[in-house]
Parts: structure tokens; sequence; C-alpha cells
């Protein structure tokens, strides 16, 4: 995939993830999220060929445009996308999967100073909400979601559901399956599932 097509691809997951999302142009000068895993992208390509103060910098540069700071050494798969932003931060290790959103104030948090995998590892189409952290090397299994302010420390399994301080997981009902991309559940509040 070439930088257009994973561009295009960028756009279309912002208007899949948030209804008040309008043309692509508007959505490209004013999503925050979109800045940062752009700047990210380059940060990244640096990072990996060794060009490691200049990856530092640019990270530094995107944080200060966009409130969102994301390692250089971060990995991150592609529609990844963030709402709101302000307050982000995603630590060296921290692994992400594929079609992953964040809301603003979420940590992906080491709990170590000791330089080895110590950052959280999510799964494809996972959701973290607003405020949430996930502190050490634990993983996230795929379309699991962490609800809004929850601490975790432990491994939640894939199609669950974590909240609370410490979080606790339970399994995602099958009611619960709806994306979060549905338009239609900000507009039905009863439907209204992650
Ligand atoms: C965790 C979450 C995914 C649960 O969604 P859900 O399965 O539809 O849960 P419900 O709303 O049916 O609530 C189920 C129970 O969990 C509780 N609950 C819901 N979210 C919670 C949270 N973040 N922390 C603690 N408890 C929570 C509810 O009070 C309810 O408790 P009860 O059974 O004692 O009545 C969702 O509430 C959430 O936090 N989403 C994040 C959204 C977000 O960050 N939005 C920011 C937009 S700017």
């Amino acid at each position: 995939m070439n930088i257009v097509q994973l561009i295009r691809e960028d756009l279309r997951n912002a208007r899949a993830h948030d209804p008040a999302a309008r043309g692509d142009v508007e959505n490209a000068i004013v999503y925050s999220g979109l800045h940062a895993i752009w700047l990210h992208r380059i940060n990244h390509a640096l990072w990996k060929r060794g060009i490691k103060a200049p990856a530092r910098i640019g990270a530094q540069i995107a944080r200060a445009l966009t409130g969102i700071e994301i390692h250089p050494g971060a990995t991150i798969g592609r529609r990844f996308f963030i709402d709101h932003g302000m307050g982000i931060v995603i630590g060296e290790t921290a692994e992400i999967g594929d079609g992953v959103m964040l809301y603003h104030g979420v940590t992906l948090g080491g709990q170590v100073l000791t330089q080895t995998k110590r950052h959280p590892t999510l799964g494809n189409n996972v959701t973290i909400g607003a405020g949430a952290k996930i502190l050490g090397p634990v993983v996230i299994g795929d379309g699991s979601a962490v609800g809004a302010n929850a601490v975790v420390t432990k491994d939640v399994p894939a199609d669950h559901i974590a909240t609370g301080v410490p979080a606790k997981a339970r399994p995602r009902k099958k009611s619960e399956q709806a994306k979060l991309v549905d338009p239609d559940s900000y507009v039905d509040p009863g439907n209204y599932v992650i």
C-alpha cells in the first residue's frame, strides 16, 4: 500500500469512527488524531533506520502540535484512530494491532524502568475508553474494549470488556458485538455499544 492509499484509508476510517466527521479535506485539517498517526509513521520510519534523535525530536514536535505523545519506537497498525486526542501517552515498546481506537487521556504505559518490553500490546479492533490506563506488558485481546477510566494491569482475553480500578474483565455479549463505527449507535442511545 502506498502513502496516498494509506492516507485515503485513514480518512475513510476517521469518517467511519466519528459521525461528526464531514469532508476529507476538513477532516485532514481538523483531526489531531490523524496528524498524530501521520507524524508517527515518519518518526517510526526514522527510528527503525537508527535515526533516533530526529525521530525523538519529531515525536516532541507532534506532541506539541497535537497533545498526543507517541514514542517513535511504538509499533502501530493500520486504521488507527484517536478521537479527541489530548493527554494520550503511548510508550516505546507498545504494540498496537489494526483497527484500534483510543479516546483522549489514554495511557499505554510502563511500570518498570528497564529496557525491556514494558508497555502494552493491543490486539486488532480494540477500543480503549477515555482516561483508561493500561500499564505494563499486558495483552488486550482482539475485539476487546476497556471502559473509560479503567486501570488495567492484567491481560484481557479476546472479546471481553474490562472496567473499573483495578479493571475486571467480562465476556462481551453477542448484543455488544455491534461496532462503535456504526453512526446509528450514536443517534440512538439505547443502541450505544463499543
Ligand atoms: C465500559 C463500556 C464499554 C461498557 O459498555 P456497556 O457494556 O454498554 O455497559 P453498560 O453501559 O451496559 O453498563 C454495564 C455496567 O457497567 C458499568 N459501567 C459502564 N461503563 C463503566 C466504566 N467505564 N467504568 C465502570 N463501570 C462502568 C455500568 O454502570 C453498568 O453497571 P451496572 O450493571 O451495575 O448497572 C462503556 O461504558 C465505556 O466506558 N465506553 C468508553 C466510551 C468513551 O470513552 N467515550 C468517550 C467519548 S468522548
